[in-house]
């Protein structure tokens, strides 16, 4: 017989038929009431069992945690919180877990803190709070192809290992066949990469955006979505060394499209996952509420977590410059109040997260875009405005997030991209395949980079990074 899924079941009036279910015990009752999951929906499907009929040694095997295949017959509830369970005919255990044993994990069914649960991050998935996690991101993701499917752009893989530093920023993990201290060295006294495996240094990306720029100038409309990696020792919320990044790159875009790109492309995913994921945002959004409960007043969200996403689906994102943006931080009360821990005095300033966090949570209540920012502060990729002080770049800032999304229109003025490189020291024979964008068939054009743990963080409403992606890999962190 064909084995159902819980969720089909769940939703199934085909009452009185014969049905085959495997699954994990969440909890088993009186001896007599199973609750069964098997990952495809957060809720339990209840099994009935016949325990005077029933083995008693077979009943002693189900425990939280092991794994049964029950057949038996399709029924209407008469209990509470359900509507179908099933009358079982059999229990086999396809896997026992011992009591013992699970007492001292977390599929003891009680609550445990979210620290205990990454400790056992390859158990964590049975426990309702990262079930829902999971599909939702798992919805995300599908979410993302559809988009930029359903918009004319295609999906390229850009490299995970490469020569180049994206950023200019110098945080990445090196990639060496070098044993260590026994690397050879050139007559200069220095490692001579030359004999290593790609005869030259190479790194793991910590962006696709330039390789993606270059298939942008030949397809139109690209996007990558893929790992990305950072050896930058931040030991935050909303940092991970590996994680995941959106990278969208367009021909003949300015900033304004690129902005209304963003925009359009996080309120679809949004949208998405509102429509399809129903009871995993109900059971996140009662989450979300008793979190926030326990906050100070002050620091709690106006919103919950699904009213939070319809709003930012049915409002237009704000737009401000950096310039305006400055000045309205400069006359903040916590600047006025030195309560800021970066006091803002002048313009040129780069704005730390609490700066951002300001003007999206307190300032103008919803997603904001900055735009326009100092061009000593950003990459030396990004379009330099007539004022030759500030470049076309764009940050979209989320309420409890901070940045979600860096961006920028790229410089495609041969002549400019080049003394940029200059000023900052690198190497034009480096990028000699980027420049080359720049002399055949150069245009304006226009990408950004979304981070998607920070949009899972976002729609789950979940305050730590390492909760929402399976195994998370942090700064004295790699375990599984
Ligand atoms: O702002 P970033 O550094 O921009 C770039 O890498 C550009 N090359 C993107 C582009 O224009 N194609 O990173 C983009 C986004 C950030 O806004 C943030 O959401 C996320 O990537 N991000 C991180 N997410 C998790 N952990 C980290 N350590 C992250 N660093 C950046
Ligand atoms: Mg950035």
């Amino acid at each position: 017989m064909k084995t159902s899924s819980v969720k089909e079941l769940l939703s199934s009036d085909k009452f009185l038929q014969e049905v085959t279910v495997k699954g994990w015990v969440k909890a088993f009752r009186s001896k007599r009431f199973i609750a069964l999951n098997d990952g495809s929906t957060i809720k339990n499907i209840q099994c009935v069992v016949d325990f005077e009929n029933t083995d008693d040694n077979l009943l002693k095997r189900i425990t939280t945690g092991a794994a049964v295949c029950v057949k038996g017959t399709l029924v209407e509830s008469q209990g509470k919180g359900q509507n179908v369970e099933i009358q079982v005919s059999s229990v086999e255990i396809l896997g026992d877990a011992d009591p013992d044993e699970v007492s001292k994990t977390i599929l003891q069914p009680k609550k445990h803190s979210l620290e205990f649960l990454r400790q056992q991050a390859h158990l964590r998935v049975r426990t309702n709070t990262f079930s829902a996690i999971m599909r939702v991101r798992s919805a995300l993701s599908f979410a993302v192809h559809q988009y930029f499917q359903q918009n004319g752009f295609y999906y390229v893989n850009t490299p995970i290992i490469t020569g180049s530093d994206a950023e200019g920023a110098g945080e990445m993990f090196k990639v060496t066949n070098f044993e260590a201290n026994k690397a050879p060295l050139n007559e200069e006294g220095e490692i001579d990469y030359t004999q290593d495996f790609f005869g030259k240094q190479t790194n793991l990306t910590v962006s696709g955006q330039l390789e993606a720029e270059t298939y942008a100038m030949g397809l139109g409309k690209v996007y990558t979505f893929g790992p990305t990696f950072r050896a930058e020792n931040s030991n935050t919320t909303r940092h991970l060394a590996e994680f995941w990044m959106i990278e969208p790159e367009v021909a003949f875009n300015d900033l304004d499209a690129n902005m209304d790109l963003s925009e359009d492309f996080i309120k679809y995913v949004l949208k998405y996952v509102l429509d399809n994921c129903e009871d995993d945002l109900a059971f996140l959004n009662d989450r979300f509420a008793k979190e926030e409960e326990k906050k100070p007043k002050l620091e709690r969200s106006e919103m919950g977590l699904i009213e939070r996403l319809k709003f930012v689906v049915d409002n237009n994102f704000k737009r401000v410059s950096y310039t305006e943006a400055i000045d309205i931080l400069r006359n903040s009360k916590p600047n006025k109040k030195k309560k800021f821990q970066f006091p803002i005095d002048e313009w040129g300033a780069d704005l730390q997260s609490e700066h951002e966090r300001f003007l999206v949570e307190k300032h103008f209540k919803c997603p904001v875009i900055l735009f326009d920012y100092p061009a000593n502060i950003k990459a030396f990729y990004m379009r330099l405005n007539e004022d030759e002080k500030t470049v076309r770049a764009m940050d979209v800032l989320f309420p409890g997030i901070g940045e979600m999304v860096g961006g920028s229109q790229r410089e495609e003025r041969l002549d400019v991209l080049k003394e940029k490189m200059a000023a900052l020291d690198i190497d034009e024979k480096e990028l000699w395949w980027y420049l080359d964008t720049r002399k055949f068939g150069t245009a304006v054009h226009s990408g950004f980079g979304l981070g998607f743990e920070r949009l899972v963080l976002f729609t789950t409403g979940m305050s730590n990074i390492r909760d929402v992606i399976p195994f998370p890999r942090t700064p004295q962190n790699a375990e599984f």
